[in-house]
């Protein structure tokens, strides 16, 4: 059964003039038809939430952590209704699908609690200098404004909870661009905020087409824009407004090290296991799966083909049978892409230890050693189900690979040793490093977000929320200190 999604405008249910299908990856099935708004409806709802700024900031906290609360409630409710979209739509096996709206139950909830305890003004005494006698700062934070919020398809529902949410816990408006491979997922979070009290205006999700976002990005009273996406659109969005506030969470070839000390068969056997998983869970689709393998030759032969065989594990197929691990990438061009890439380097000199074949939309779970470094490979980020091993002699060696890229989002250290964990947290150039396992692990209410390409700023739901507002003191004068 198919069916026919308005979007959200200041609040409430509307139609445009046009629509577009979203169709399933796996099998070219119609999942929905989604309409877009016009121009002018995209204006209506930038200037409700432009209007609505003052009242949305005055929002009582209970108020909003309440609407937050319902959200997170009514996902769990409805978990298996969403999971079920975001397979369809997205291509994501529904276990993971699953683990996707369990995540984004998790992001309400730590916004509800969030929004209760956020700005409860910082008092510095300033009588620390004799000029500052009597006088004492108060310090809270303001909404910059509002936020416009563009998502990406890969965890369509997730990553659009990490924009909303923080936006109601702080009492912004915002105006959220679901992906429009997947928009039914971010479209549908609208159903539970429309159940909520929150002040019409104060949200709208809009399925704008790519084409009409220039001019949406330009509009200055959208002045933060927080973007997850690829590196190339972010960056052009930033150069067009380089007077905005923007928040980029870019791309990731995520490395996971393996040092000489993770040595008993337990440890390479989980190792491979954790690998094998994340560089292939979605499709490899993540910021932060597992593109690069850096071993120390002590483990090198012991774990190559415990990889291997965990690759091969992989139960790859349709989407929607609970026991697939691996399906489609989000089209057909995607896989296109990766399997161009992956000729590449084999053509360069890279083995192929498994995997490198194509079948529509989907890609076998691939694994190859001896990259060549200029190879697109060994450059960018591969977002799909693709890692490639390096053998390395020592730490040093380990560390200065990972930081061998233009990315830096997230690096997992598989270490015993506490002191190698803090080395690797001062000499990695990322925004995380995740000791013990891969870089694919994200908890959604730690700070997120990467060094060098991989972006600018945080995520991460108190994260954001500081991010969509700003610091301003109060200094009252004639205390009585
Ligand atoms: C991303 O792809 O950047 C998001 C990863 C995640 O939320 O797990």
């Amino acid at each position: 059964m198919t069916s026919s999604y308005a979007f959200w405008l200041a609040g409430r249910q509307a139609t445009g003039e046009d629509t577009f299908d979203v169709t399933s990856p796996w099998d070219g099935r119609l999942v929905g038809t989604v309409s877009v708004p016009t121009d002018a409806q995209v204006e209506e709802a930038v200037a409700a939430a432009h209007a609505v700024r003052e009242e949305f900031a005055a929002t009582p906290a209970h108020v909003r952590a309440a609407a937050l609360d319902h959200v997170s409630r009514r996902l769990v409710e409805r978990t298996e209704e969403f999971a079920q979209l975001i397979s369809a739509e997205n291509g994501k096996p529904v276990k993971w699908a699953r683990g996707e709206v369990g995540r984004a139950v998790s992001v309400f909830r730590f916004a509800a609690e969030e929004a209760r305890r956020f700005n409860g003004g910082e008092a510095q005494r300033l009588d620390t200098d004799a000029g500052g006698q009597g006088r004492l700062a108060l310090t809270r934070r303001f909404p910059k404004g509002v936020v416009l919020g563009i998502a990406p398809f890969n965890f369509p529902l997730n990553l659009c909870a990490h924009k909303i949410a923080p936006a109601i816990a702080a009492g912004v408006p915002i105006i959220l661009k679901p992906a429009p491979a997947t928009p039914l997922s971010g479209l549908i979070i609208g159903d539970l905020l429309a159940e909520t009290e929150l002040p019409a205006g104060s949200w709208s999700i809009l399925p704008v087409a790519n084409d009409k976002m220039p001019a949406l990005v330009k509009d200055e009273r959208l002045p933060v824009i927080s973007f997850t996406g690829s590196e190339k659109v972010g960056y052009a969005i930033m150069d067009s407004v380089p007077r905005k506030h923007c928040t980029l969470e870019l791309g990731g070839n995520g490395a996971a090290v393996v040092l000489a000390d993770w040595a008993s068969d337990a440890d390479l056997d989980w190792a491979a296991t954790r690998i094998a998983t994340f560089s292939n869970y979605q499709g490899g689709q993540s910021c932060i799966s597992v593109q690069r393998v850096i071993v120390d030759a002590a483990v090198h032969d012991r774990l190559v083909p415990r990889i291997v065989a965990a690759v091969e594990a992989q139960v790859t197929g349709d989407p929607s049978d609970p026991k697939t691990d691996v399906g489609p990438l989000v089209s057909e061009d995607a896989a296109r892409r990766v399997e161009s890439w992956v000729s590449e380097a084999v053509g360069a000199g890279a083995e192929l230890l498994t995997g490198g074949e194509r079948d529509g939309a989907s890609y076998t779970p691939t694994v190859l050693t001896d990259l060549p470094a200029d190879t697109t490979l060994a450059r960018e980020e591969v977002f799909g189900p693709v890692l490639s091993i390096v053998k390395v002699d020592g730490e040093a060696e380990a560390f200065a690979a990972v930081n061998d890229s233009k990315y830096g989002l997230q690096a997992g250290v598989f270490t015993h040793d506490l002191q190698a964990a803090f080395r690797a947290h001062r000499a990695l150039e990322v925004g995380g490093v995740i000791v013990g396992d891969v870089p694919s692990y994200r908890a959604d209410q730690m700070p997120y977000g990467g060094a060098k390409q991989s972006g600018v700023g945080r995520e991460g739901v108190r994260f954001a929320m500081d991010d969509y507002t700003y610091e301003r003191v109060m200094v009252l004068t004639g205390i009585d200190l």
